[in-house]
């Protein structure tokens, strides 16, 4: 795992929408996996921006998204689906048919898991995955205590990060549970860039370079052949002397 440090959470999202924007030149039929969350509004928007700059189309780019909360159709303002068309499918000449989120609101959630797993399986895995990074170190919604062998389910939602999403059902309570790629699903991955800005991320990247271990769900990308961090200043601040030989400044 290497991480990359940028003076600024601008350079992060600019770099990072970079690396995807080439990708996609590169391969314009890649499977890309996606994540929502505030650190990805940033580099949705840079590569809005930047596929505009330097044309690249999306007509053929299929996307996996990370989750979905439970029960929420899919034009509720707080679901992952709303997100992903506000900040990015909408802007760009994405296929829709092409674009996948867990649903969410399925009468069969536990059912609805197991085919978003085979569909990811079934359109040969994902080449590069985007992440962020939970509070309490989670990636996706796998939340502490996951399992690494674990595919895509339903979990259940921690308090912690129904306290970090809660701001975004100002009117009603955060759904409990939500589907959620697995770890297992995560690390089949090819690539993976884990997209980590601001200081309350410290605390959870500096977990995550601990020994690997299921209270710090992130810790398992160690194992990972081809895992890229990305931060800010701010994120790397709690990684302790002994390992900061691991960090690479950018610029
Ligand atoms: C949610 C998502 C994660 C995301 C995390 C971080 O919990 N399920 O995939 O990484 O939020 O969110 P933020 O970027 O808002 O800090």
């Amino acid at each position: 795992m290497k991480i990359l440090c940028f003076k600024t959470k601008k350079d992060v999202e600019m770099f990072a929408a970079s690396i995807v924007i080439k990708a996609v030149q590169a391969n314009p039929r890649i499977v890309l996996g996606l994540a929502t969350g505030r650190t990805m509004i940033g580099v949705y928007s840079e590569m809005v921006s930047l596929a505009r700059k330097s044309p690249t189309t999306f007509r053929e780019v299929k996307t996996f998204n990370l989750d979905e909360y439970v029960g929420l159709p899919p034009h509720h303002p707080a679901s992952f689906q709303h997100f992903m068309h506000e900040h990015l499918f909408s802007h760009l000449n994405f296929n829709l048919a092409y674009c996948s989120l867990p649903r969410g609101f399925s009468p069969h959630p536990a059912a609805e898991a197991i085919r978003y797993e085979n569909e990811i399986e079934q359109k040969g895995g994902i080449d590069l995955q985007l992440l962020g990074l939970g509070v309490n170190a989670h990636i996706g919604f796998n939340e502490p205590g996951s399992s690494f062998d674990s595919k895509t389910r339903v979990v259940k939602l921690t308090q912690e990060t129904k306290d970090q999403n809660k701001f975004a059902f100002p009117n009603e309570s955060i759904p409990e549970e939500a589907i959620s790629m697995g770890l297992s699903t995560i690390m089949k991955c090819q690539k993976i860039l884990l997209i980590v800005t601001g200081l309350s991320k410290a605390r959870p990247l500096a977990d995550s370079l601990e020994a690997v271990q299921v209270a710090f769900p992130a810790s398992i990308l160690k194992n990972h052949s081809d895992v890229t961090v990305l931060a800010d200043e701010e994120a790397v601040s709690l990684i302790p002397e002994a390992k900061r030989q691991l960090i690479t400044r950018a610029n």
